[in-house]
């Protein structure tokens, strides 16, 4: 068993400002001060060179450079970014003396550059595309096929203002792609090489008063660096911090909790003071902890106070404060249904001798304990909550990589439909505000590290950095992240190479695994594995096994058999067995693959069959699809039928990850032709699969759930021919009519069995319908008509009214509909999506979920797929905005949103 009662997030500046005004409180809180967050994401100016044309590199290991020796090496100038990082004082690295010689512009004032593309952040250059279609591209399937290499400059003038001097000043930025180099007036501050890693960088030395101060920002994105779609530049927000140079240090504060119950908690808390000035101070450090209501950002009731202490703090060093309180009657954070994810905020403050405050810092923090048992799975305030949960990259479909708020809240609301409760970020640090969002809804998150060691598995990946870096970038993940109640799991890896070598492996493991303990001793520690056998000295290293498609078997059975590739039996007991103490979950399950409303015959007779390796593979090489009936995988993977067997044969498991929850760009398995994943349930432009009704009806047991498939619109060359009826749901009976025919009632014949199939069915057009029963009495019905000809669009928003502040979106879906106003399922009719009123409204991106659509996702023309388009809107300005979609020879749909 792994026992854990810590909790927590820091981090929480975001709401700096807005928080402080609304104190419900009997006493009135202090002036607050000491510190300012200035988002720098407008306005700056950006370059991209496909080729590296500047000459300037961080190092010579990529493979495209081996030969270069033209080019300038600034790694000695970027290592000791990382030195804050790396606990061994004798290993951090100390910056050459004076600026090493470049010869370009770029990072001067004086350059012109007035030429270049003005852009805001979050930015993704290569999401516009266009895409690279065919072979022997610079960017193939893996990666999105979109232009996701070479050099990005960003410029851009920051400001120092008369009230700024003496105070420190840093540049913050959550996530370029990737190996950042950053100057200030000319001068080299540093930089960070992995594109997930949030960064700071100390400004102060560099800066001068006034608006002239040039902040020059180079990312190099190597190609063949990624086995998804990385984005490229700076594709999440950028800061200015600005403190006393006596201030909490970046991260600074780490909250836990322990001995929770419903009647009360201890809060442990450390604070790190930073005195970046010249002369030692003498400080007070207080914390205070309040209610927080999530949704507005404000703080309520005070709840808490840590003891006053005082310190000194000596010029250019760190001291650590550590206090504990506690909480009388907590509201406890936990995963809804059955839990509310209720959060505090800490508010800590120093204060100087004269009783001043120097600094006011926000901890966003929950109080929950978590039990990881080994035989009973995941405990959560004392209740076992299943995980439930998916897998999913950092890119937002249309909109790549550059993080949008709303995008990512949309993701997770329909994975909330889908019953599902928890994420892993797959296989990377999120945006800080993935997790923010993660805690206000109460999802579990697996924060996962590294997709690869020293062993690669691109040319140009991780495995190069990884001896300089692999200890500052777990730091800085793990200090950024620790005090976010939704996270509960750290990985330091996924399915690396040094699963299965042994001794060596097992001794990076062992390292890593230390490392985030020596930050955080509240969560298990694992790296995730798809190889590693219980006999091998791996998996002994993680404080929790997180198998990945090995707990169901990989081509251990049926049309698997006899494939190429690794097969093992399914080794949920074997784990269990060789590790009683520790907790099993699936971090990766299922691999299906579709594409949402296709369906190719005849379909297999097995509950899972690999898509693409058989007759009857469910794929069509030509079309690039594959069936959307969810029995076709991926080589090595399991329709959920088999999984959800799997898992139910096998109670001690926590839960799984499904692969993956949305689809997202690169890839394509099992057709690297196409730009974007097969794998999610949910598609990349935010529709459902056919598969979604599955999961819901597992996951969502008391919600009513009836699902057909497939349509029932097919050509003439059907008529007669078996099309086999599908029904997901809950139910544990199920009657099938097609054209009031009754084409049998069937019963659940065991708990194991995930589908009602009717494989014997005939096409004769007109209406399926199906009722089905649960403990004899009617649970869910659904009905799928033949629809007739497009005549017309109808066009829905999920939210009608946004803010008008160029940041929150409206995603509308355009249909293609026959005169009743049925969807015409196979419909590819071209819609054009146009914008009016004086909302200032624009069409940001559009896209279908079809993987090999090729047209630009910035484009407002899209074809329909499978019946469907989807237009997302954003609004720069308040005022109304019509939105009309319209395609040739239907009548057009007009949707009226507001902006606020
Ligand atoms: C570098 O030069 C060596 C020797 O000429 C050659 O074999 C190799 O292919 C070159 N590598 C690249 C990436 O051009
Ligand atoms: C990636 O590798 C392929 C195969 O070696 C090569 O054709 C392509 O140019 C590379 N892409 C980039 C951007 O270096
Ligand atoms: C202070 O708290 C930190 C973080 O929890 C912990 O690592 C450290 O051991 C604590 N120090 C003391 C003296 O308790
Ligand atoms: C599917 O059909 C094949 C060929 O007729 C047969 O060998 C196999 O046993 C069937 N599988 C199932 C699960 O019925
Ligand atoms: C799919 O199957 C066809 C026919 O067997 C084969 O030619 C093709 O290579 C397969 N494609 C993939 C991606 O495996
Ligand atoms: C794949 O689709 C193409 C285009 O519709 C069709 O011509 C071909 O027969 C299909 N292939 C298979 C194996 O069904
Ligand atoms: C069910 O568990 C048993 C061991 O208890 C194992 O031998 C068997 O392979 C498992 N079956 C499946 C379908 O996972
Ligand atoms: C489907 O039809 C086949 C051949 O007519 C028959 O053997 C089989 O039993 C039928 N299956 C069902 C489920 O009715």
């Amino acid at each position: 068993m792994w026992f854990s009662n810590g909790l927590t997030n820091a981090c929480g500046l975001a709401f700096l400002g807005a928080l402080l005004l609304s104190v419900v409180d009997a006493k009135p809180m202090p002036k607050e001060g000491g510190r300012d967050r200035i988002s720098i994401n407008t306005g700056w100016r950006f370059y991209r060179s496909e080729y590296n044309t500047d000459k300037l590199a961080y190092d010579l290991s990529r493979n495209d450079y081996a030969n270069r020796t033209d080019l300038t090496v600034l790694k000695p100038w970027i290592l000791p970014s990382a030195n804050d990082f790396i606990a061994d004082p004798a290993a951090r690295h100390r910056r050459p003396s004076g600026e090493p010689t470049i010869g370009i512009p770029f990072v001067r004032s004086s350059y012109d550059d007035t030429e270049w593309e003005t852009v805001d952040l979050p930015h993704d250059w290569a999401i516009k595309g266009p895409f690279y279609v065919g072979d022997n591209v610079p960017v193939g399937g893996g990666m999105g096929r979109l232009p996701v290499h070479g050099i990005g400059w960003y410029r851009r003038k920051v400001e120092m203002t008369k009230a700024d001097e003496g105070r420190s000043i840093y540049l913050d930025i959550d996530g370029a792609m990737s190996y950042s180099i950053v100057w200030l007036n000319g001068h080299l501050v540093g930089g960070w090489p992995y594109g997930y890693s949030s960064y700071r960088l100390d400004l102060t030395p560099y800066l001068k008063l006034g608006d002239d101060n040039l902040l020059a920002i180079r990312v190099d994105n190597p190609g063949n660096s990624s086995r998804w779609y990385p984005g490229g530049g700076i594709y999440r927000n950028a800061w200015l911090t600005k403190t006393s140079p006596t201030h909490v240090g970046q991260w600074g504060t780490f909250i836990t909790s322990r001995s929770v119950s419903k009647s009360s908690a201890v809060l442990d808390l450390a604070v790190q003071v930073e005195n970046a000035g010249e002369t030692s101070q003498k400080l007070s450090v207080v914390t205070d902890v309040y209610i927080l209501d999530s949704a507005t950002g404000e703080a309520r009731t005070k709840v808490a106070s840590f003891p006053r202490q005082t310190i000194t703090v000596a010029a250019g060093h760190k001291v650590s404060v550590n206090a504990s309180t506690t909480v009388k009657k907590p509201a406890l954070w936990g995963p809804p249904p059955s839990q509310s994810p209720n959060m505090h905020v800490a508010v800590t403050r120093l204060y100087n001798r004269n009783n001043d405050i120097v600094d006011t810092y926000l901890t966003d923090f929950g109080i929950r304990s978590v039990v990881y048992d080994a035989d009973h799975g995941l405990l959560v305030n004392g209740e076992r909550i299943r995980i439930q949960g998916v897998n999913g990259h950092h890119d937002l479909g249309a909109l790549g990589a550059a993080f949008n708020v709303r995008a990512a809240e949309r993701q997770l609301e329909v994975l909330q439909e889908l019953g599902c409760n928890a994420l892993r970020v797959s296989h990377n640090p999120p945006a800080p505000e993935l997790l923010d969002l993660a805690d206000r809804m109460g999802i579990l998150i697996y924060d996962e590290a590294f997709d690869g060691w020293q062993l690669s598995k691109n040319p140009n990946d991780f495995h190069l950095i990884f001896d300089d870096w692999s200890e500052a970038d777990l730091r800085a993940m793990v200090r950024r992240d620790r005090n976010h109640p939704s996270v509960i799991i750290w990985s330091i890896g996924n399915e690396v190479g040094e699963q299965t070598t042994g001794d060596s492996g097992a001794a990076v493991a062992r390292r890593l695994r230390q490392i985030v303990r020596s930050e955080d001793e509240t969560r298990p520690v694992t790296a995730s594995m798809n190889a590693a056998r219980p006999n091998m000295p791996f998996p002994g290293e993680l404080d929790l096994i997180s198998l990945n498609y090995q707990g169901e078997g990989i081509r251990d059975t049926g049309p698997y058999a006899g494939l190429p590739g690794i097969s093992t039996p399914p080794l949920y007991l074997p784990f269990h067995d060789a590790f009683p103490d520790k907790l099993i979950v699936s971090s990766e399950t299922a691999a299906t693959v579709s594409t949402r409303g296709t369906y190719f015959f005849p379909i297999t007779n097995w509950t899972s069959a690999p898509a693409n390796y058989t007759v009857g593979s469910g794929g069509n090489d030509t079309l690039l699809q594959v069936s959307d009936y969810g029995l076709y995988t991926a080589p090595f993977g399991s329709s959920p039928d088999k999984v959800f067997v799997a898992q139910d044969n096998a109670s001690f498991v926590s839960g799984e990850f499904v692969w993956s929850g949305w689809d997202y760009i690169g890839e394509p398995t099992p057709y690297y032709a196409a730009r974007s994943s097969y794998f999610g349930i949910i598609d990349l432009a935010g529709f459902k699969k056919d598969r979604f009704y599955q999961y819901q009806a597992r996951w969502r047991p008391d919600h009513p759930v009836a699902h057909i498939l497939p349509h029932w619109t097919w050509g003439a060359d059907r008529v007669g021919e078996v099309t086999p009826v599908h029904v997901f749901s809950n139910g544990d009976q199920a009657e099938l009519w097609v054209n009031g025919k009754s084409q049998g009632r069937l019963r659940r014949e065991s708990e194991s069995v995930y589908r009602f199939r009717w494989d014997n069915v005939t096409y004769q057009p007109g209406e399926v319908r199906v009722v089905t029963y649960r403990n004899g009495k009617q649970w869910a019905s659904d009905r799928v008509v033949t629809a007739g000809v497009p005549v017309a669009l109808r066009l829905r928003a999920d939210r009608s009214a946004i803010a008008g502040d160029g940041l929150d979106l409206s995603f509308l879906t355009a249909t293609v509909v026959d005169s009743k106003g049925n969807v015409v399922p196979q419909a590819d009719n071209e819609i054009t999506f146009t914008v009016s009123g004086r909302g200032g409204g624009e069409i940001v991106a559009t896209d279908n979920g079809d993987p090999r659509d090729f047209t630009s996702f910035a484009s407002r023309t899209r074809k329909a797929f499978s019946g469907l388009a989807l237009g997302i809107v954003r609004a720069n300005r308040k005022g109304d905005i019509t939105v009309t979609a319209s395609a040739p020879g239907l009548a057009r749909a007009v949707v009226k949103l507001t902006a606020n």
